[in-house]
């Protein structure tokens, strides 16, 4: 990996979300340009990949037929594949030339939870170590990324305890609704398309999720009365962007859900209702923001009555087109 050109994720779902964030993540400290795929659409796009290229697969099976039909592709093209997964034994595993275990556990339900946030420190921690082989980020660097990564746990702990009774007031509040927009930037945004991704998955309420800036390109236009938007707002360099397009849906009459942390919800005015995370820094703040995020699908599908281990129309595994 640390010799790539070029760096390839390749995933679906989920586990596509967690290679958003790794993008800008490894980028950000190993200076190695990383492009994120649509395994479905990759498999069949005839994209440049060669020997230069390293390819990371993700996938909490290391079954699904997209993404091993990506794998093989980009084997048959000469690159290296790493695969992230969480089954061991599994095709992928078994086909990578390299393999990281997330050992999350064996997770049942349809909808992953753990798997990601597995995965999120898995793709955390190659980008520590392949910037350390580059010689990208310096020691002290690499040993407060490491201790803060080490520390999320117990933030997560945290973040379940102070955020469940705010959670569980935007579920009574949207469970009857039609729609719920999510909004937010870079690894915000990331972040927000796994918020959407739960909701709609367990509650079947239809979700939208746009990075905040493309709203005045079109989708402002859905922004009515009461609409909801769950706005994810943690990131520094944009929060002022973020703060805005806020305001422009608040304008139009959306009812606005901020989703931050400690230090940047003093920034955010009281008129709107936040649910607050635990503390950690810029680069780890999504392992804490998406917790919130799948609290709120699972209490808004409890309200609706659905059957939330099992949703309707999905499988755990889509090893068929
Ligand atoms: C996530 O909640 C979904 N069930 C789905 O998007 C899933 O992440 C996707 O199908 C990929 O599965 P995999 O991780 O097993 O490859």
């Amino acid at each position: 990996l640390a010799s790539a050109r070029r760096i390839i994720i390749t995933a679906c779902g989920t586990a596509m979300h967690a290679g958003f964030m790794a993008k800008y993540f490894i980028e950000k400290y190993a200076r190695i340009p990383v492009n994120v795929e649509i395994a479905s659409e990759m498999r069949y796009a005839d994209m440049i990949i060669d020997e230069n290229d390293a390819v990371i697969v993700i996938s909490q099976s290391g079954e699904t037929a997209d993404t091993l039909a990506a794998l093989r592709l980009s084997k048959k093209r000469g690159a290296k594949v790493l695969s992230i997964v969480n089954v061991a034994g599994s095709t992928m595993a078994r086909e990578s030339d390299n393999v990281i275990l997330t050992k999350a556990g064996r997770e049942i339900a349809v909808a992953t939870t753990k798997a990601y946030s597995a995965q999120l420190v898995a793709l955390y921690a190659l980008g520590i170590f392949v910037s350390e082989k580059r010689g990208t980020i310096t020691a002290d660097k690499e040993k407060s990324l490491i201790t803060e990564l080490k520390k999320l746990p117990v933030k997560i702990g945290e973040t379940l305890e102070k955020v469940n009774e705010s959670v569980k007031s935007v579920a009574r509040e949207i469970f009857n609704g039609q729609d719920v927009f999510y909004i937010g930037r870079l690894s915000d945004y990331a972040t927000a398309c796994e918020g959407s991704l739960k909701l709609k998955e367990i509650s079947y309420i239809n979700s939208q999720v746009y990075a905040a800036g493309e709203l005045k390109h079109g989708t402002i236009s859905l922004i009515n009365q009461g609409t909801s938007v769950v706005a994810v707002a943690s990131q520094r360099n944009v929060f002022s962007k973020t703060l805005s397009n806020i305001a422009e849906v608040e304008a139009r009459g959306a009812k606005v859900i901020c989703v931050t942390d400690e230090k940047m919800s003093e920034n955010i005015s009281e008129e709107y209702e936040k649910i607050v995370v635990a503390d950690t820094i810029e680069e780890f703040k999504s392992s804490l923001l998406v917790i919130p995020l799948q609290l709120l699908s699972y209490y808004t599908a409890k309200l609706k009555g659905c059957d939330i281990d099992k949703p309707k129309n999905l499988a755990k595994s889509v090893t068929v087109e």
